[in-house]
């Protein structure tokens, strides 16, 4: 475990970039570090593999004060990865990530051999081992930066914000990435981002900080969302904080509806069984139960419906799996105001209200506390 004690940082010009900041980092999970521009978030990671100096209060690693073992054995100890990746250049990729290995005496195959493993281990494919940084998209660099990183097997990964120079989808690649590196490699990594669906997505503990480098609130992420400390918390969690709460709630609870669904060739005997007062649509299924789209009962022809009358069925969800978050934006995206779950394979399940996922969504309230790792 890291553990930060009451540390602050004051530069020679007299900034305090961290105010007595106390944090226990657990192992083997992802610890974020979250808040605004020049709130000390990089400062808090530097001082951690004592790339900068801490001015009062200590920093131990597994009960060890770090500033009492030889920086290079610390150092060793913790992979670092930034914005931009921070590649040599003029070295291939696959030298890129043998660097440290090199340094700590390996020979030039069980480097590169070590290298190529990693390569793999991160989503890269083997052709670009000889190619240059340049020669990389941004996202790519920025898998060679976590490679690089991991070489040496390290216990611990320091990463500044890494992930912020590339856009939105490559961005979102890197992250499930990351969180099944973590899932296989057990690293305890301490991560740095201003950016807060990032931290919540990422974070077993997440960290906000604000400016001055004091800590506004340290907890999980869903309690985070569930009970932000203070205006500045729930300010900087933002106007969707209820919506977002919500990935921390299971669909599993929902009450799905069979009876309003029907198949595509139903007889007219068929759709006026399915038809239920106070529910104004069918879903209409193909042959094999994937959704098409919902109609009026009345403007169904029996025997073949015409699909092209459909009423589109929004984005279905994964009944069970996804989360209450999925269903409402299921239930909100459809024009009849229902969400249609479905299984593994696409086949529908059932169909749910906007009436009754708010329900849920009220119950799930008023019962327990959210789980603790967003469910999708
Ligand atoms: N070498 C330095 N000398 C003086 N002040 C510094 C130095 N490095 C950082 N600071 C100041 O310390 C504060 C915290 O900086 P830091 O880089 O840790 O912030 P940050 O949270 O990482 O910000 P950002 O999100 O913009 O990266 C800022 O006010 C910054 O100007
Ligand atoms: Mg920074």
């Amino acid at each position: 475990m890291i553990r930060i004690d009451s540390v602050t940082k004051r530069y020679p010009d007299g900034t305090v970039a961290v105010d007595r900041l106390s944090l226990d980092i657990p192992d083997r999970s992802i610890t974020v570090l979250v808040g605004p521009s020049g709130c000390g978030k990089t400062t808090t990671l530097r001082m951690i593999n004592r790339m900068v100096d801490l001015s009062e209060g200590t920093i131990s690693l597994d009960g060890a004060d770090i500033t009492k073992q030889p920086v290079n054995t610390l150092r060793r100890s913790m992979g670092y990865v930034i914005q931009n990746a921070g590649l040599f250049q003029h070295r291939t990729i696959v030298d890129n990530i043998a660097t440290v290995p090199r340094m700590l005496g390996w020979g030039k195959e069980k480097a590169r051999a070590r290298a190529t493993e990693l390569m793999e281990r991160v989503g890269l494919d083997a052709s670009l081992a000889k190619r240059y940084p340049y020669q990389l998209s941004g996202g790519q660099q920025q898998r060679v930066g976590v490679a690089r990183a991991l070489a040496a097997d390290p216990p611990v990964l320091l990463m500044d914000e890494p992930f912020s120079a590339v856009d939105p989808v490559v961005r979102k690649g890197l992250q499930d990435e990351l969180l099944r590196l973590q899932e296989e490699l057990g690293k305890t990594i301490v991560f740095v981002t201003h950016d807060i669906d990032e931290a919540i997505k990422l974070g077993t503990m997440v960290a906000v900080l604000r400016t001055g480098g004091k800590l506004a609130q340290f907890a999980p992420p869903a309690e985070l969302l569930s009970d932000p400390a203070d205006a500045f918390v729930e300010d900087f969690l933002g106007a969707d904080r209820g919506i977002r709460r919500l990935s921390f709630f299971s669909s599993a609870g929902l009450d799905l509806k069979t009876s309003p669904i029907v198949a595509v060739d139903s007889t007219a005997e068929q759709i006026a069984e399915r038809t239920t007062p106070g529910v104004p649509y069918l879903l209409v299924t193909d042959l094999d139960g994937r959704p098409l789209g919902w109609s009026e009962p009345g403007a169904l022809t029996a025997g073949a419906v015409d699909t092209a009358r459909l009423l589109a069925y929004g984005r279905p969800f994964a009944a069970g799996k996804d989360s209450l978050r999925a269903a409402l934006d299921g239930s909100v995206l459809s024009p009849t105001g229902w969400a249609v779950g479905v299984d593994d394979t696409g086949r529908v399940v059932g169909v749910v209200s906007q009436q009754a996922v708010g329900e849920a969504i009220r119950s799930a309230h008023a019962a327990v506390r959210p789980d603790a790792k967003a469910v999708g």
